[in-house]
């Protein structure tokens, strides 16, 4: 071995065991069903379970089906799965009369009384049908 290869292997060694000192507390965490747990939750699950809970509560069930997915017309729509955003509008500017087109006024008392971050739950709750 050169002696110039020396100072590069020693700032190797010092970079892995620093590596290893930082990563095997994680590695070990990882492990820890608490702290594994903490890192793959989704943040959003307390507004999506309250989002279920208003779905059923506001009747939205009655002609969209259970969780969105099987509608009682063959005219109504599925509203599972799509984006939140763009749920959350539809739900918000058919409470609000701004869109009116086809069946829209079918709902329009089942949603009247529904409010903005009533709308965001649902629409969160929905988009992950
Ligand atoms: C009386 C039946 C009825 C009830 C109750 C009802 N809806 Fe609807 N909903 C409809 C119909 C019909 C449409 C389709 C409107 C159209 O023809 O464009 C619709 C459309 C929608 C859309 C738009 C879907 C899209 O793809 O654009 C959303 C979102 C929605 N409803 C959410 C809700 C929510 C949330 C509730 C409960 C608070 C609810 N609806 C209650 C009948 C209903």
């Amino acid at each position: 071995m050169k002696c110039s290869a020396f100072p590069k292997l020693l700032k190797r060694t010092i970079l892995v065991l620093f590596a290893f000192a930082l990563g095997a507390p994680l590695c070990v965490h990882l492990f820890d069903p608490a702290f594994a747990g903490w890192l793959v939750r989704d943040r959003s699950s307390e507004e999506v379970r309250l989002g279920r809970e208003l779905y059923e509560a506001r009747g939205c069930q009655a002609c969209h089906g259970a969780a969105g997915r099987h509608p009682i017309f063959e005219e109504y729509p599925e509203i599972s799965g799509q984006r939140e955003t763009y749920t959350y509008q539809q739900i918000i500017q058919i409470r609000d009369g701004l869109r009116t087109n086809g069946a829209s006024h079918h709902m329009r008392s089942a949603i009247q009384s529904v409010t903005d971050s009533e709308a965001q739950a649902i629409a969160a709750y929905l988009a992950r049908q």
